[in-house]
């Protein structure tokens, strides 16, 4: 859809080297999406929190590329300032894709500098803030070259669709507080080529809402979420599944416009145990859940069965739990962690986190 083979450099507008620079944050799915077609198009609409402390920052540096421009595109990568080859080649391949897009590509020099603000390896996964925080750099350097996105909502439409091409659910990553990727009648304007803002949806309680990460296990999983989405075309319960995603958005979306923390967390709960019992009926199936996972979820049902205190869980595709919480708990929150959850983590590590404004320049 934005396929434009006029943005290409010309002679008379030859740009001087820079750099542009953005930080961007990872997401957490309440509504999971698990399953794609095409070129990466969720089969359900998903809905995220944005996330603040986990993020990535990504510095973009071009300069013209002496010669011709019919050649390849000319790319170094530095991750935590090393060359990192397999991260190049991804976002090499990345874009390459994005060529039709974005054909001036192929006549610059680019140099890109990228860093997280979590420890590499902590188990968490880095995709959505890092292919997010590229394609906001992207979308500032058309702006830069060609002037062409003025519009903030444009910029970041656009920043959200090159997003999803470099990692589906990087697209959620590029708005404030909270967004929804996939089509559904429910909310206009939504599609499943971007994500769109939810911020004007949502109860205010959202936005002061915590995720600390409790990292059951650092370890790369054995099972890749692109697997896992690929698994889901030949799963028995695909089908209801995409339909019961759609049915429990709509809940979620009412959950969330009247701040109803209950309904929020029950849902939350239900779909990163529908998620897990995805994978487990795979063919072939796999579990990605730690016996530390388990004992976590366990302790959680019970401290809120003893306190009443809005604690809820969900999963990632990983053994690593989400704790979510309204700003309100959170000195009590963070006491049962420390007492009682730690202990399941590995190196007792926790990743604090909470809902955040999305992604800067910086
Ligand atoms: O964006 P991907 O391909 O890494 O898939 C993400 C899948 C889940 O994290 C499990 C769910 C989601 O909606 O983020």
């Amino acid at each position: 859809m934005y396929e434009n083979s006029r943005l290409i450099i010309d002679s008379s507008s030859i740009p001087e080297a820079d750099s542009i620079t953005w930080r961007s944050p990872s997401n957490i799915a309440i509504i999971k999406y698990w399953g794609k077609y095409g070129i990466q198009l969720p089969r359900n609409p998903s809905l995220s929190l944005t996330l603040a402390a986990s993020c990535t920052d990504t510095m973009l540096e071009y300069e013209l590329k002496e010669g011709t421009s019919d050649g390849a595109i000319d790319l170094e990568f530095f991750f935590h300032q090393e060359e990192n080859e397999a991260f190049r080649s991804k976002v090499l391949a990345f874009l390459n894709s994005l060529l039709p897009v974005y054909p001036f590509l192929k006549q610059l020099k680019l140099t890109v500098h990228s860093g997280n603000s979590f420890p590499h390896s902590a188990g968490i996964a880095s995709s959505a803030s890092g292919m997010s925080a590229l394609a906001l750099c992207l979308c500032s350097l058309e702006d830069v070259l060609f002037g062409t996105l003025k519009d903030p909502a444009a910029f970041d439409q656009k920043a959200s669709y090159l997003a999803r091409l470099g990692s589906g659910s990087a697209c959620r990553s590029i708005f404030p507080y909270a967004s929804v990727w996939g089509e559904t009648s429910l909310l206009k304007g939504s599609s499943n080529e971007f994500a769109i803002p939810m911020e004007a949806h949502i109860h205010e309680s959202f936005k002061d809402f915590h995720d600390d990460i409790l990292i059951v296990s650092r370890e790369e999983k054995a099972v890749s979420s692109r697997a896992g989405h690929a698994l889901m075309d030949g799963n028995p319960y695909a089908e209801p599944r995409y339909a019961q995603a759609r049915t429990r958005l709509g809940a979620l979306l009412d959950s969330m416009r009247t701040g109803d923390l209950e309904t929020f967390g029950r849902i939350a709960e239900d779909e990163a145990l529908t998620l897990h019992a995805l994978m487990m009926c795979s063919n072939p199936s796999y579990t990605l859940l730690h016996p530390g996972s388990l004992a976590i979820i366990e302790k959680v049902r019970q401290y809120r069965a003893d306190t009443g205190n809005q604690v809820y869980f969900t999963l990632d595709a990983g053994p690593n739990v989400h704790l979510l919480y309204p700003g309100d708990i959170i000195h009590e929150v963070r006491a049962f962690i420390e007492e009682q959850l730690e202990e399941h983590c590995e190196e007792g590590f926790v990743q604090q986190d909470w809902v955040g404004e999305g992604p800067e320049e910086v």
